[in-house]
């Protein structure tokens, strides 16, 4: 029996020690100590053994149980380390390697000139309203002072949605001043900028769908002074604060008296080059007194309340903001060209 004991000891600890495996090493134990394992049937024929040999038997016994016991514990205790460090090695992250820099967009010129003068309005005290692109063609003209006839109205110009010429892509934000006019009682400081469609080819300076802002103030006391005083610091705040504008006298049906703004051509200094087309000036917007009857049809109270009316093509000022040849750039969505604002 001492001789089965010694080859169990010798067997389960070379065993014990070839193991790669958490799972085979469980199973040594299974098979040597437990309850059915061989260690233990051997233990249950020690009642056949004489009284002198029992006790000698027994320590034996116990000498062999604790030194597989104690050998399974190291190598348990290795195969887990290795698993551990097996796992770290395939999970290295070398945080020393320089990030992706994911690629962030920006806006688009169009964007940034609206939002300068977004800027300088609010801080003016406007407020932003917006509006249909699709427009009755009441508000687009009639209200506007634009009687059947205008040459503004014609089918030639205007993309109209109906046989009866009622309904229409508004081809100004002119609308705007109705509609906020119709639906806000004075004091009124608002700007409007958006999409209008007017039947134009495609070149270097037309498009048939372009933006623009309309801005409008109806309040008591108000005059062409503070028109131009306002305009004159949009333009300088947007051009910079040596911006030179000029007050050219014009006609829109809205507004009486009317005027064109230029502003005094960047390139030349008013002399007259090939960027102003040897004007000196470049035009950027229309305005004017609203007129009376205009805000009349809005039941505004023309006694009490006067008021002044801007609208300004948005790509013009961003051609001119940003010194660019041609209006198509602006739609194109060429990368070349929009990856250096
Ligand atoms: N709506 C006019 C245009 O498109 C511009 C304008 C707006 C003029 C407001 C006067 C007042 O040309």
């Amino acid at each position: 029996m001492k001789q089965q004991l010694e080859t169990i000891r010798q067997s389960a600890l070379a065993a014990i020690e070839r193991t790669a495996q958490l799972k085979e090493l469980d199973d040594l134990r299974v098979r040597y100590l437990g309850k059915k394992g061989e260690l233990t049937a051997l233990l249950k024929q020690m009642g056949g053994l004489s009284p002198e040999e029992r006790p000698v038997i027994g320590q034996l016994a116990n000498e062999v149980r604790e030194a597989l016991a104690n050998a399974i514990a190291v190598q348990s205790k290795r195969l887990e380390e290795a698993a551990l460090n097996a796992r770290l090695a395939s999970e290295t992250l070398d945080v020393t390697i320089p990030g992706k820099k994911p690629q962030l967009g920006h806006k688009h010129p169009m964007s940034i000139v609206l939002d300068e003068l977004k800027d300088v309005f609010l801080g003016m005290g406007f407020q932003i309203a917006e509006g249909p692109e699709i427009e009755m063609a009441s508000y687009n003209f009639t209200k506007l002072n634009t009687e059947e006839g205008h040459p503004a109205r014609d089918w030639q110009d205007t993309f109209y949605l109906r046989e009866d010429s009622s309904l229409l892509l508004r081809t100004q934000t002119s609308p705007m001043q109705v509609r906020v006019m119709e639906n806000q009682k004075p004091p009124i400081r608002i700007i409007a900028p958006g999409r209008v469609y007017r039947k134009d080819e495609v070149d270097a300076t037309h498009s048939p769908m372009f933006h623009q802002i309309e801005g409008l103030v109806v309040d008591k006391g108000i005059t062409m002074a503070d028109l131009k005083g306002t305009l004159d610091s949009v333009l300088k705040a947007l051009y910079g604060p040596n911006t030179v504008t000029r007050f050219r006298p014009h006609h829109f049906p809205f507004t009486e008296p009317s005027c064109e703004v230029d502003v005094q051509c960047h390139a030349c200094g008013g002399v007259g080059c090939r960027v102003c087309k040897g004007e000196g000036w470049i035009e950027v917007l229309g305005a004017g007194m609203v007129h009376p009857k205009v805000l009349e049809g809005c039941g505004i109270d023309t006694e009490v309340y006067s008021g002044w009316a801007f609208g300004a093509g948005v790509e013009r000022l961003v051609l001119r903001r940003f010194s660019i040849a041609d209006l198509r750039l602006i739609f194109e969505n060429d990368i070349r060209f929009l990856n250096q604002f």
